[in-house]
């Protein structure tokens, strides 16, 4: 049967970066994924079309979807928005709450090629190889009561963190089911020592691990993870935490490999349709100039072959081809080092394809 695809390219960089990826995504039509291919619009781009950031068209396409390829959302065009419910960032939250894509993965993996790009020293970086599972659709960014208002003659702001523990034992049963797959360690993060809700969530951690015997289970409080990560980040194997603090450690997580222009993500629902989308966000200082790294849109691809499409082989080609061209020393600038060869958007994209296409 033919699946559908939804491409969403967004703002800033977004439009270009998708571009390559399409291009990849042709390819693989080529070879025979069974696929038809349409675009919608989402973020700033919606709300300067329609006065929304998520039209009821593009979730409806995106209901229609087995899976959606997202560029970036928003850029200071929209911060002025003074209606919050209108700003970019809201289309990709309703987008993610609407589908119910609680299952986060974001993949910190240093390529050997890009050693030299990390902040941190080769030693510690080299092999890194990380599974940040997030929780995405609860916790902070959507408990309520939420608001600013008024109380005593002042302005106060404030948020509710809450999670039920179904929403805790289903985004725990993801990540040890891929620790299960990969190095059989689980780290979970959490403040349980301030804050009661992840005191549930820890508990919950626990309960769920006697199912899962080969996984080791260990906990770690948020700040204390931050710090791991930049000092020893190869003592991770799979990290599961909820929303906010995943936001926070996948970032740090992603500069740990050169770039955070080389990382993929796939946000999945139960039914394993899932969205795709690069870590980074919608670059506005460089858009539309040609020079965004397409590589974790193009990786996103793949990770949409893998997950949503069962098409592992075609995945692992794509990941090849983005092997062979940084082999080529081929960089964008925000990856290039000394002895590398500096290329457009554009251009990688060409040779992404090229060593897809090539035997
Ligand atoms: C991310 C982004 C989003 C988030 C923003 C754009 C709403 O930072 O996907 O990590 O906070 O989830
Ligand atoms: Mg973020």
């Amino acid at each position: 049967m033919t699946q559908k695809i939804l491409i969403l390219p967004g703002d800033g960089i977004g439009p270009e970066i998708t571009a390559q990826a399409c291009r990849i995504l042709a390819a693989c039509q080529a070879s025979g994924l069974d696929v038809e291919v349409e675009e919608g619009l989402l973020g700033g781009a919606a709300y300067d079309a329609h006065g929304e950031p998520l039209p009821a068209e593009t979730l409806e396409k995106a209901r229609a979807a087995r899976a959606i390829l997202l560029g970036a959302v928003g850029g200071p065009k929209w911060d002025r928005i003074e209606d919050l419910s209108k700003r970019p960032e809201k289309g990709l939250l309703g987008i993610r709450k609407e589908l119910g894509l609680f299952g986060n993965l974001r993949p910190a993996i240093l390529y050997p090629q890009l050693a030299e790009a990390s902040s941190l020293k080769p030693e510690l970086v080299s092999g890194l190889d990380l599974m940040i599972v997030r929780e995405l659709t609860g916790g902070i960014y959507f408990g309520q009561p939420r608001g600013i208002e008024e109380r005593n003659g002042e302005r106060v702001g404030f948020n509710t963190y809450v999670y039920s523990e179904s929403e805790i034992e289903r985004i725990g049963r993801v990540a040890f089911e891929m620790a299960n797959k990969r190095g059989k360690k689980l780290c979970s993060v959490d403040k349980a020592n301030v804050l009661e809700v992840t005191i549930l969530w820890r508990e919950v951690m626990d309960r769920l691990a006697p199912e899962y015997p080969d996984v080791e289970l260990s906990h770690m409080y948020v700040d204390n993870a931050a710090m791991q990560l930049v000092r020893a980040p190869k003592q991770f194997d799979v990290i599961v935490t909820g929303n906010m603090f995943g936001d926070i450690l996948s970032d740090a997580a992603a500069m740990l490999t050169g770039s955070i222009g080389m990382l993929p993500s796939a946000s999945l629902n139960e039914s394993g349709q899932g969205m795709y989308e690069p870590c980074h966000g919608s670059a506005p200082d460089i858009a539309g100039k040609g020079i965004a790294n397409p590589l974790a849109t193009i990786l996103s691809v793949a990770m949409m072959l893998r997950y949503s499409l069962n098409e592992s082989v075609l995945a692992a080609r794509i990941e090849a081809a983005v092997g062979k061209v940084l082999d080529d020393g081929l960089r964008t600038g925000d990856i290039a080092s000394t002895g590398t060869q500096t290329v457009s958007t554009r251009e990688m994209g060409d040779a992404v394809l090229v060593a897809f296409e090539a035997p």
